[in-house]
C-alpha cells in the first residue's frame, strides 16, 4: 500500500488560444506525500490546480483521481460579504466539520473576527477562513495556490503544521508557491514548472541577504513583522528585525513597508550574504 498514488496526471495539455501554459505535465502524487510546484508568475500553476480541481474542462489530456476527493484554495477565496465568518462556514460546509473549521480559525487567533462580517475582513484574514474551511472537510487531496500570502508568522507556521498533520493521514497535497524560505519543513519533493512541464527543483546559486531593520517605534517593528510575515524574520529586539530575502528585493520589501505606512525607518543594515545552497555545494 505503501507507494499507492492518491492522483496522477498524464500528457496534460492546456492552451489559452495561442497561449499553450501546459505541455505535457505528468505529476503522480503519492498517499502521505506534499509536491511543492514552484514557479514564475504566469507559468500555468494556478491553471493547474484548476484542472486538478475540475474548475476547467477545456484540456487534454488525463486526470486520474481515483475516486479521491479535492479541496482546494485557489485564488483569491470568495465569501458571501454581508455574512459573518461564522455564517460563511456554516453555509459552506456540512455539520460535522465546522468545528473543526472554527478550531482551526481559533488557533491562528482570529476569534475575535468570527462573527464579524467578511465584508470587513483584510485580506490575510480572508486567506485564514478559506484555509479553515479547506483543512476542516477533510479531503483525500488538499491543492493550495499561495497559502502563505498575506498571512503572519505565526499563521504559516501554523499552516505548515496542518500540512504536516494532513499527510501524516495518508492524503496528498500540493502547495503552490513562489516562497521557498521554509519549503523543505513541509515538501517531500519541489517541483518547478516551466514551459509547461514539471522538474526537479534545482537551486540556484542566487544570493540570500539579511538586512537589520531598525525601526523608530515597536508598533512599527510588530507591523513591519506582520507585514513581512513570508519572509524569514528575526526579532532581535522590541524595534530591530532581522529579514532574509533573496537578493535583489529590498526595494520590494521597502515599498511593502511604506504601504503599511512604516515609512519612519530609522537604520537599515546589510548584515551577512549567505549562499542559498549552504556549504555542501561546490
Ligand atoms: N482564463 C484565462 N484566459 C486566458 N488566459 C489565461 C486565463 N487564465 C490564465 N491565463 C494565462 O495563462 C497563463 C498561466 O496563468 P496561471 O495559471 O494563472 O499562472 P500562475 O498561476 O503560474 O501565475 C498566463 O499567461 C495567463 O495570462
Ligand atoms: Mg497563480
Amino acid at each position: 500500500m505503501g507507494n499507492e498514488y492518491v492522483l496522477k496526471l498524464s500528457s496534460l495539455f492546456k492552451s489559452y488560444g495561442n497561449n499553450d501554459v501546459l505541455c505535457g505535465l505528468n505529476l503522480t502524487l503519492n498517499r502521505g506525500e506534499c509536491v511543492g510546484v514552484v514557479g514564475k508568475n504566469g507559468t500555468g500553476k494556478t491553471t493547474l490546480l484548476k484542472i486538478i480541481s475540475d474548475l476547467l474542462r477545456h484540456y487534454y489530456g488525463y486526470v486520474d483521481l481515483r475516486g479521491n476527493s479535492v479541496a482546494s484554495l485557489i485564488d483569491t477565496p470568495i465569501f458571501i460579504n454581508d455574512f459573518t465568518g461564522r455564517d460563511n462556514i456554516e453555509y459552506m460546509l456540512d455539520k460535522q466539520f465546522r468545528d473543526r473549521a472554527i478550531e482551526i480559525i481559533k488557533n491562528m487567533n482570529m476569534t475575535n473576527y468570527l462573527d464579524k462580517p467578511v465584508g470587513k475582513y483584510s485580506q490575510g484574514m480572508r486567506q485564514k477562513l478559506a484555509i479553515a474551511i479547506v483543512f476542516a472537510t477533510d479531503p483525500d487531496i488538499i491543492l493550495l495556490d499561495e497559502p502563505f500570502n498575506s498571512i503572519d508568522i505565526d499563521s504559516s507556521e501554523y499552516v505548515i503544521k496542518l500540512i504536516n498533520e494532513f499527510k501524516s493521514k495518508n492524503k496528498g497535497i500540493i502547495v503552490v508557491t513562489h516562497n521557498v524560505t521554509k519549503i523543505e519543513s513541509y515538501c517531500d519533493r519541489i517541483l518547478t514548472l516551466k514551459n509547461g512541464v514539471l522538474n526537479q527543483f534545482e537551486k540556484t546559486l542566487t544570493d540570500v541577504q539579511q538586512y537589520r531593520f531598525s525601526f523608530l517605534s515597536e508598533q512599527d517593528a510588530i507591523m513591519a513583522q506582520i507585514e513581512l510575515g513570508e519572509y524569514t524574520l528575526d526579532k532581535e529586539s522590541a524595534k530591530t528585525l532581522l529579514v532574509t530575502f533573496d537578493s535583489g528585493n529590498l526595494p520590494t520589501i521597502i515599498k511593502r513597508l511604506v504601504h503599511c505606512n512604516v515609512t519612519d525607518v530609522k537604520e537599515i543594515n546589510l548584515e551577512i550574504t549567505l549562499n542559498k545552497c549552504g556549504d555542501k555545494d561546490a
